[in-house]
């Protein structure tokens, strides 16, 4: 039994091991509640977490991604900080990029955005997913029949299949998987490698793909990239290189650990629960389901943040203009309210996609197709090529003892490794 009222969510890494017990406390106090620190009102209830998520007039994005330590020059005070708001958002941290933004900003470069994941770019990313998935497993299977999965195939598959979706060609993705520090070539592994600190803050990526677009610009050919380098805002005009540099390395950012530690999840589920590795083997339109459950029982994306622009209520509860607003997608996800025995991993349950995993609204996740294509073709692939999946004893513990570690992070949920063992099987495809 946790403490809420002493606990500090952003100080306390105990709670990264286990946020469960603390988040539940929270809900039964109240699905909306203030918590004694740094002024912030927690939102654990389902239906007021969506409604929240649906009222981008009364709450703003623009403290999405750090929270409460978003800090203004001048006092949040008042019953609509709607003007202070608007007027230094720009010094907000994250502030150029889209999940940040309200409407009508927001509208813009979303529109700007969905113009690049067409249903012909999915498609055809998908079938890049298929071969990159069998392409990774055999890396995987010829270095042993262990390994950490994580770096090995998490990573990497999530981050070459935002490559693939932005059209980067595929004779640059190993220089990718190299920038990324996600190389298997021994000597290139990434930070501290002769990119430096440069590739640390990511400014190759920026430049990579400024060359790219500026390249489609002066030169257009029949490719993704030219797509991405010609696409218009809504209203025609052409954004600038660093508006549709901006909008494609973010897919990094956001595509990237998020559904690593979806497919972490999964495959610690499945490791833990072997007769559901043989029943999804033999069921493989029971996978979809499986990747649901996962995303409701372990959401990636723990915490998202709004800043109350006006003072209103929800459920009930005041909530004064100025106030940070945690919505917590891991609690709204186990609302016993909404979900039957919340607690329990269930993929016949009647509701299983109407987690919130992906939020809900104008910022509501445009990559879930993406990443739920991404689960459901790696889980398939990996159930074909590999049997007896297993947690490594050496690493996590014996059965009824196991210990892992997860990341340190308030905002994300997840594994930071995961050793597992398997038997290898002949490729069936
Ligand atoms: C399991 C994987 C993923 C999870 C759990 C996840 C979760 C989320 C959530 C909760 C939001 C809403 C943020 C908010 O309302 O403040 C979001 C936004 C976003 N996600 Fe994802 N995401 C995942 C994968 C991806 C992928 C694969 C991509 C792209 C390749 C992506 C791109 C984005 C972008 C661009 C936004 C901002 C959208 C906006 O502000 O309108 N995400 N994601």
């Amino acid at each position: 039994m946790s403490d809420w009222k002493t606990i500090d969510y952003f100080g306390d890494e105990s709670l990264n091991e286990d946020p469960y017990p603390y988040m539940k406390d929270l809900f039964d106090e109240c699905p909306v509640l203030p918590l004694p620190h740094l002024g912030v009102v927690a939102v654990t209830g389902y239906d007021e977490a969506c409604e929240i998520y649906r009222d981008p007039d009364t709450f703003s994005s623009c403290n999405a991604v750090v929270g409460p330590f978003a800090t203004f020059p001048v006092p949040l005070t008042g019953d609509d900080v709607s003007e202070i708001v608007d007027r230094y958002r720009d010094q907000l941290p994250m502030n150029e990029h889209m999940v940040t933004m309200d409407p009508p900003a927001h509208t813009r470069e979303r529109a700007l955005l969905m113009r690049l994941i067409t249903p012909k770019r999915l498609k055809d990313n998908e079938e890049f997913m298929w071969r990159l998935a069998d392409q990774q497993l055999d890396e995987l299977i010829s270095a042993g029949s262990s390994c950490e999965f994580i770096g090995a195939y998490a990573q990497p598959f999530a981050m070459l299949v935002v490559a693939d979706l932005l059209g980067v060609p595929d004779e640059d993705h190993q220089r990718f998987r190299e920038g990324f520090g996600l190389s298997m070539t021994p000597g290139k592994t990434g930070a501290g490698d002769e990119h430096g600190e440069e590739l640390n803050a990511l400014g190759w990526l920026d430049s990579c793909f400024a060359e790219y677009i500026e390249d489609r610009r002066l030169e257009p050919r029949k490719d993704v990239l030219t797509d991405l380098a010609l696409a218009t805002y809504p209203d025609g005009t052409t954004p600038d290189v660093k508006s549709v540099v901006r909008t494609a390395t973010f897919l990094f950012a956001a595509g990237q650990e998020t559904t690593a530690r979806l497919l972490a999840a999964a495959l610690k589920h499945l490791a833990e629960h072997p007769e559901l590795q043989d029943e999804l083997r033999e069921h493989h339109e029971k996978i979809p389901d499986f990747i649901e459950e996962a995303l409701r029982i372990e959401s990636p994306v723990k915490t998202d943040f709004r800043l109350t622009r006006r003072s209103t209520t929800v459920a009930g509860i005041d909530i004064a203009a100025g106030t940070p607003v945690m919505l917590l997608n891991g609690a709204a996800n186990r609302d016993p309210r909404r979900f039957e025995c919340p607690e329990e991993f269930r993929i016949d349950r009647p509701n299983v996609q109407s987690h919130i995993a992906f939020g809900r609204g104008v910022h509501s996740c445009p990559g879930g197709p993406l990443a739920r294509a991404e689960g459901r073709i790696s889980i398939e692939r990996i159930l074909e090529r590999m049997r007896d999946i297993r947690l490594s004893e050496e690493h996590h513990g014996p059965p009824g003892a196991h210990h892992f570690d997860y990341e340190r992070t308030w905002v994300l949920r997840g594994l930071s490794r995961i050793h597992l063992e398997f038997t290898p099987t002949e490729s069936a495809r």
